[in-house]
């Protein structure tokens, strides 16, 4: 099975590490034009020095995707560069362990604006600049939002509205010819997520043991998914949630 992307622009917003990193390179191999974004100015420099090897073309701006209007701005500036989106990812989140009583209301807020307010920040300000049709929309979501996890209440919560938000985009934008869906990692290797989750070998080992594959995911596992569905083998997924979890 045949996937390019050649010369299609792909946007990742919090595409600068991890993952969603891994997902841009896995794009950019395939010979996409890539635009991200995260807080991060040292970030930012760092993924585009990876993403531009072999010179392809890969743009980067700073902001937070809590501010609604820095978010339109980045949009508008990558529409400018790169013309209208094929992909657009919106991957940026933030987790710590804690439980529910050891959580302010601050740092409750932090993560749900983060993960699911600056979700809709990404998907409404994009909507203008999307490809239509034809634009394959994925939000990196969790498996925190289908199973109830201790010390992960802000990130349940949040993550669970993120798979909303696919679900009623994917109805509400189905009619534009844009399909949207969600990618759901299980716990993926070498990433911030798992160093703040499973901060020592034995909780490594014994996460690694409670999946049936019997090992811990990579980013490829993740890119590899997110390159099929946006590619047309997957021409009528849309509205889904892909676990992605061993
Ligand atoms: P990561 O490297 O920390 O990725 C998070 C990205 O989002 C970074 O580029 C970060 O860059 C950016 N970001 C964070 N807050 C932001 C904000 N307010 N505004 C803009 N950008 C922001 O962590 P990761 O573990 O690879 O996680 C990536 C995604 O996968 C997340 O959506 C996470 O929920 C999901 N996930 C991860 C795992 C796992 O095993 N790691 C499992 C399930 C789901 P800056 O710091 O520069 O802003
Ligand atoms: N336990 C309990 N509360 C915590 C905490 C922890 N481990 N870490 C942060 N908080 C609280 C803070 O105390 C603060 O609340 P307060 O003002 O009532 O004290 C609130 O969360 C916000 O913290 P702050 O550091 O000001 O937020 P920030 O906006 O700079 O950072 C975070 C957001 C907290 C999510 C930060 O961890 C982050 O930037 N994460 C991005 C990377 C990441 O998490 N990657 C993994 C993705 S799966």
């Amino acid at each position: 099975m045949e996937i390019n992307f050649e010369d299609k622009t792909v946007v990742v917003i919090g595409g600068t590490s991890g993952i969603n990193l891994g997902i841009a390179e896995k794009f950019a191999e395939s010979g996409a034009k890539l635009a991200i974004a995260s807080r991060s100015q040292d970030k930012v420099d760092q993924a585009i020095k990876i993403l531009s090897k072999n010179k392809h073309k890969a743009i980067g701006l700073t902001g937070d995707v809590r501010d609604y209007s820095t978010v339109e701005t980045i949009m508008k500036d990558f529409n400018t560069k790169l013309g209208d989106f094929d992909v657009l990812i919106s991957g940026a989140a933030g987790n710590f362990p804690a439980p529910a009583n050891g959580i302010s209301s601050n740092g409750f807020k932090a993560v749900v604006d983060i993960d699911l307010v600056g979700t809709f920040h990404v998907m409404k300000s994009a909507y203008p600049f999307l490809k239509k049709p034809g634009a394959s929309v994925i939000n990196i979501s969790a498996p925190q939002a289908y199973v109830p996890l201790e010390f992960q209440i802000h990130v349940c919560a949040a993550k669970s509205g993120v798979d909303m938000v696919t679900k009623v985009l994917a109805m509400e934008w189905g009619n534009d010819g844009i399909r949207v869906n969600s990618i759901s990692p299980g716990p993926i290797e070498e990433t911030e997520g798992m160093k703040r989750l499973a901060p020592t070998e034995e909780i490594l080992n014994a996460t690694a043991d409670s999946v049936p594959l019997k090992r811990i995911g990579t980013k490829s596992d993740i890119a590899s998914t997110a390159m099929f569905l946006s590619s047309d083998h997957a021409s009528y997924i849309s509205g889904t949630v892909i676990p992605v979890d061993g």
